[in-house]
């Protein structure tokens, strides 16, 4: 059992637990999860995922990370996060993964409404904003059903391994 801290109709966000680690531990580190993420050339030991966990716990404030759970079955499907929370501006960075054997069934597109419902209504925060790789068509359309449009791009900008140089694109999403 956990605290769930917003339900929807296939999935709810909740609380991300020290035992979620080992699940989050092998996606992070699945290559094909991690190419659109930040540093997909990146490995990660265990022991940073309970770093980071004891930093997430630790910045609350400014990091909110859900575990995306799928409600027949209450397990844990992904994890979405609201990142660099800034309650002076009233903005923050949205990021999300699903485990590859979990795709395609409509679990980002519903975590992605409930961290908006999440961000608006309980962090009452003016606008949340995400980075995609040009590539990813998966997430940008993750985006665009929830009302994000695109605000600008880099060119060039970022390295993924078997496509090169890509776009990033920076799309944004008002409360209003
Ligand atoms: C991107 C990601 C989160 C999508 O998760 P998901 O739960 O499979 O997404 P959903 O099932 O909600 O739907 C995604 C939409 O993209 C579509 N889609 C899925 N794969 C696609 C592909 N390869 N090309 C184009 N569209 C695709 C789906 O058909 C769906 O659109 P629809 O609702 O109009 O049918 C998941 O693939 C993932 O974790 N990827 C690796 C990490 C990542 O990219 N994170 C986001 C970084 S910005």
């Amino acid at each position: 059992m956990r605290p769930i801290i917003l339900k929807g109709n296939l999935v709810s966000l909740g609380m991300l637990l020290r035992d979620d680690l080992r699940q989050i531990w092998l996606w992070y580190n699945d290559r094909e999860v991690r190419k659109y993420l930040s540093f997909p050339e990146e490995i990660f030991f265990y022991e940073d995922e309970l770093e980071w966990y004891e930093a997430l716990r630790r910045e609350k404030k400014h990091e909110k990370v859900f575990a995306i759970l799928e409600n027949s079955s209450r397990s844990l499907v992904g994890l979405i996060g609201l990142h660099r929370i800034d309650h002076h501006n009233g903005h923050a960075e949205l990021g999300y993964f699903i485990g590859r054997e979990h795709w395609g069934y409509g679990y980002a597109s519903e975590a992605v409404k409930l961290a908006l419902e999440y961000a608006f209504e309980w962090l009452n925060l003016r606008k949340v904003y995400a980075r995609v790789y040009e590539p990813n068509e998966a997430s940008v359309k993750v985006l665009e059903k929830n009302g994000f449009t695109l605000a600008g791009r880099w060119r060039k900008h970022q390295y993924v391994p078997g496509e090169g140089f890509v776009d990033v694109l920076m799309y944004e999403r008002f409360r209003d």
